[in-house]
Formats: structure tokens, C-alpha cells, sequence
């Protein structure tokens, strides 16, 4: 365990039995409908891919990528970085996030796709901080809420580090 990863907060096998019963709900919940995933760069990664080896039905694959500039001196403003490439418009749109904070780079991702008109939209995040909410998002399918810490592992990251680490855990 690298020196600063101060908790385990959860094992590789608990978050890969998690994943599998989402993949059987995503599967069951969009059997023969036109489904997209939309997966947030960078680190939904993992999840996305954990995830999409467990699904039993056809999707196609796309990507989206947002900044955020300095959080604490402009919090909530967002900008685009990569927008997605196919064309949603009637189709069933189904974000792929590793963690939900405040909730606005979700929310403005959800705005940005809903005005592509798909025929639906819904969220899936691994992770959830639900105490650091500030606006209103609901993951439609949630892996696990997490306390106020910061989560490293399992695709999500400390200034690019940590990607990596096979479990999830908090860092001081
Ligand atoms: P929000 O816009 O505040 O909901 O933040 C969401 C984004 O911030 C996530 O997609 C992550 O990239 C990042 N983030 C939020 N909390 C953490 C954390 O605890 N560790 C690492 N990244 C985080
Ligand atoms: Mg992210």
C-alpha cells in the first residue's frame, strides 16, 4: 500500500460483485433499446470498463471530458474539454461517472446532453459523496456512497496518481 494511502476503503472483490449487479440492472433495464454510454475522461475508465465486461446487451461507446477551473476560487464553472461524437438524438443516453461531489460537473453534463434530445438519460456513478451535494443529481444506478474524504483508486485520482490502485481508498 503506497505511504500516503491512509484507508482501504473498498476491496477490489466487494467493488467487482457491485459492478456485476449493475451491469445485470443496466442489462435487464435496456434490453433492446438503442443504448449509449457516455463515459466521463478520465476517471470513469475503469469503472466503464469493469462495468462493460458484464454487460449482456448491445451499447455503443462514446466519451465526454470537462475541466473545472480551480475549484475553490470559481466553484461550479465548467468548461468542455471533449464533447461526445454520436449522435444521441432518439437514442438512450447512459452517463458513466466514478464519483459525484457537488454534483456539477454532472449536472452541466446532463444539461449539455439533454439538449442533443435522447430519447432518455440516466446516470451511473461508482461512487457517491451525498454530504457534498450543492446541487440536485441522483445516479440512477450507485455503486457506493463514500464519506467526506478524498477517494483515490480504481480510476480516480490525486494529481493524475493513484489510477491505478485495484480498491478504493482514502488519502489524507
Ligand atoms: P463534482 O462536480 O463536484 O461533483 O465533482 C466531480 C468530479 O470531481 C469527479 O468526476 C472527480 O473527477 C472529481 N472528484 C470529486 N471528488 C473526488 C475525490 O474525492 N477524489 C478524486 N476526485 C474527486
Ligand atoms: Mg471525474
Amino acid at each position: 500500500m503506497p505511504h500516503n494511502i491512509k484507508k482501504i476503503l473498498i476491496k477490489k472483490n466487494v467493488l467487482e460483485r457491485k459492478i456485476r449487479s449493475l451491469a445485470d440492472r443496466i442489462s435487464r433495464d435496456y434490453r433492446k433499446k438503442n443504448l449509449v454510454l457516455v463515459c466521463v475522461l478520465k476517471g470513469a475508465v475503469v469503472f466503464l470498463s469493469e462495468l462493460i465486461k458484464n454487460l449482456s446487451i448491445q451499447f455503443t461507446l462514446d466519451f465526454i471530458q470537462v475541466g473545472s477551473y480551480g475549484k475553490k476560487k470559481i466553484p461550479g464553472k465548467i468548461t468542455l474539454k471533449k464533447d461526445i461524437e454520436e449522435n444521441v438524438k432518439n437514442k438512450h443516453v447512459l452517463i458513466i461517472e466514478d464519483i459525484i461531489d457537488t454534483g456539477r460537473t454532472l449536472a452541466y453534463i446532463f444539461k449539455l446532453i439533454k439538449k442533443k434530445r435522447p430519447k432518455s438519460i440516466r446516470i451511473c456513478s461508482l461512487l457517491d459523496k451525498p454530504s457534498r451535494h450543492e446541487v440536485k443529481v441522483t445516479a440512477d444506478y450507485l455503486g457506493f456512497n463514500v464519506p467526506n474524504r478524498f477517494i483515490v483508486g480504481y480510476g480516480i485520482d490525486y494529481n493524475e496518481k493513484f489510477r491505478n490502485l485495484p480498491y478504493i481508498a482514502a488519502v489524507d
